[in-house]
């Protein structure tokens, strides 16, 4: 039903971001995917990156024209220097201008420690971590020829570095996953600290545990969401909307005054819920 309570849920204005170009990696799938949409459906023209899934990345972008805004799909590997330093410029010929970076793109190559190979140490470093690095780099260079354009943006550009409630809880058997966020937090601060004066405002979302296809044996059965709500105060799994909501204020002049932040969006897993009774 138009306009209904559960069709207006979780969603915003398409005035909010409307003429703004944003780019998002990751995007053809999980809370890469979710945000693309909800950017489009904010108003931005979308640029969404995949590195392998063209056919969900066309949908992605069929999905975000039909908000009447521009998009289109683009392969890149994020770790790849010459990659991301030519999916930016393609953007900017192609829109202009990028005023939203959300480097979302992420992996997990899980493994004890004693067991993990370099290869998968350095594959998630690199893509999680360095990706994070290419792609703010490229994105802050744009922001800072261009500079403020006031009827955008009061911000010159933004942004948004996909952590994870990893970036403070310590987690067996993921030590290149939990040092990558671990790094993302850092990441995101100093780039923050170096480049606010310039009028770039540099945050992070970390997500606690989102239904997607990262984390699929820790919600696909009964049993074991049941172990997982254990962690989350809130006691519901995070849907991709939950992240792609917090990603669009964070993008938003809504919080034009938020810099160096990182806004939890986890059900209050960082909450210690293991001391809700003991202690
Ligand atoms: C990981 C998920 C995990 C969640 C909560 C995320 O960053 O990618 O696999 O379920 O953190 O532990």
């Amino acid at each position: 039903m138009a306009g209904s309570a559960d069709e207006n849920r979780g969603t915003v204005s398409a005035q909010l971001l409307r003429g703004q170009k944003a780019l998002v990696t990751g995007a053809n799938s999980g809370i890469g995917m979710a945000t693309a949409i909800a950017l489009g459906r904010a108003g931005a023209d979308v640029v969404v990156n995949y590195v392998a899934g063209a056919d969900e990345a066309e949908k992605v972008v069929a999905q975000i024209k039909d908000f009447g805004v521009r998009a289109y799909a683009h392969e890149a590997d994020v770790s790849d220097e010459a990659q991301v330093v030519a999916m930016v410029a393609r953007m900017v010929e192609a829109f202009g201008t990028i005023d939203i970076m959300v480097a979302n793109a992420g992996l997990q190559r899980d493994a004890a420690a004693t067991e993990m190979t370099l290869a998968q140490w350095q594959k998630v470093i690199d893509v999680n971590l360095t990706g994070q690095f290419l792609c703010a780099r490229e994105a802050a260079k744009e922001f800072l020829r261009r500079g403020v354009v006031e009827e955008v943006s009061r911000a010159a550009g933004k942004i948004i570095c996909m952590s994870s409630v990893h970036q403070i809880i310590p987690w067996s058997g993921h030590v290149n996953y939990a040092s990558s966020k671990g790094g993302v937090a850092m990441l995101m601060q100093t780039l923050a600290q170096e480049l606010a004066p310039q009028r770039i405002r540099v945050n992070a979302v970390a997500p606690g545990a989102i239904r997607t296809p990262i984390n699929r044996d820790a919600w696909s059965s009964p049993e074991a969401e049941a172990d997982l709500l254990r962690l989350i105060p809130y006691r519901r799994v995070g849907d991709p909307e939950d992240i792609a909501n917090a990603v669009v204020a964070l993008a938003s002049d809504l919080l034009d005054y938020v810099v160096g932040a990182t806004l939890y969006v986890d059900g209050g897993m960082t909450l210690f819920p293991g001391f809700a009774t003991g202690g």
